[in-house]
């Protein structure tokens, strides 16, 4: 397991994404108060970026910008067809760094 430092918490302020790179992965960042998400910024439908959709922070939900589609970013699965599941990441906060592990 690999861990990137992606910044700290106050650089992804409250109810917004931010896009990292870790290695190769493209890595849509999230935050909903004090709680991180980290999944993959490509929908799995077709591969809008996830950062760039309507975060509902209080649902933990992000809608694709693309075609409205809803992801649960607690179980990364798609509210219209739980069986669709986005790729979620490992992310944590070490003092003020918020850590991504992959
Ligand atoms: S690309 Fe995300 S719902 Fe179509």
């Amino acid at each position: 397991m690999q861990e990137f430092i992606v910044g700290k918490r106050a650089d992804i302020p409250d109810g917004k994404a931010i896009a990292v790179e870790a290695g190769r992965r493209a890595i849509a960042v999230f935050r909903s108060g004090e709680a991180f998400f980290a999944v993959a910024n490509a929908c799995p439908h077709k591969g809008a970026s996830l950062c760039e959709g309507e975060f509902l922070k209080d649902s933990k939900v992000v809608r694709c910008p693309w075609h409205h589609w809803n992801w649960s970013l607690d179980t990364g699965e798609l509210d219209a067809d739980p069986r669709q599941k986005l790729r979620r990441y490992e992310i944590a906060v070490d003092g003020d760094d918020v850590i991504l592990r992959i």
